[in-house]
């Protein structure tokens, strides 16, 4: 199957949707390239997420990544939900078909900026660097730099693929071209010896 039994799961029965009226930090990010938005909603008691619901306007995988990635923010400190990474909520689905992965990146920026507008409204400093700005340009420099190793395993024979591919179209262009100029050369020669 295409999907693990926990995707299937988390998208047929999300859990924690909907919205949190008086929430201490709200995060909203979206994708430009499929025009999936995710919003997460944070209450926060002593650096505690105490409570956690996101509403997902996407694909699946989206709407998967971001129930299991408030499962495991839900009554973590901020510091460990912070250390969440794309990668442990595709793990924690048992994986995703390596062209659904920025869906999962989109589930870890909703977390960080929910984080950071909690930070920003409580006036608690922070390292904006480590924060994306929420539009999608960063969210694909991110999908790249965090793809994990299989993904990149099944790019490489697909890239080979293309250069055996192109290496083959020259031979052929080449074996063409020596055989019509064979061919033209045939023709003179027949040419000439039938003026003789
Ligand atoms: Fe856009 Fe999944 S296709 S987040």
């Amino acid at each position: 199957m295409l999907y693990s039994e926990k995707v299937m799961d988390h998208f047929k029965n999300p859990r924690n949707v909907g919205e949190i009226k008086d929430a201490d930090g709200i995060g909203e990010v979206g994708n430009a390239k499929c025009g999936d938005i995710m919003r997460m909603y944070i209450k926060v008691k002593n650096g505690i997420i105490t409570d956690v619901k996101f509403m997902t306007f996407g694909c699946g995988s989206a709407i998967a990544t971001s129930s299991m990635a408030t499962e495991l923010i839900k009554g973590k400190p901020i510091e460990q939900a912070l250390e969440i990474t794309n990668q442990a909520v595709v793990e924690a689905l048992d994986g995703l078909p390596a062209y659904k992965l920025h869906c999962s990146v989109l589930a870890e920026e909703a977390i960080k900026a929910a984080i950071k507008d909690y930070y920003e409204k409580h006036h608690i400093p922070f390292d904006e660097k480590k924060y994306c700005a929420g539009d999608c340009a960063c969210l694909h420099e991110h999908e790249a730099a965090h793809k994990p190793a299989k993904a990149k395993a099944e790019a490489k024979p697909a890239k080979a693929k293309a250069e055996a591919k192109s290496t083959k179209a020259k031979t052929k262009t080449a074996t063409k071209t020596t055989t019509s100029s064979k061919k033209s050369t045939t023709n003179k020669n027949s040419k000439k010896s039938a003026k003789k």
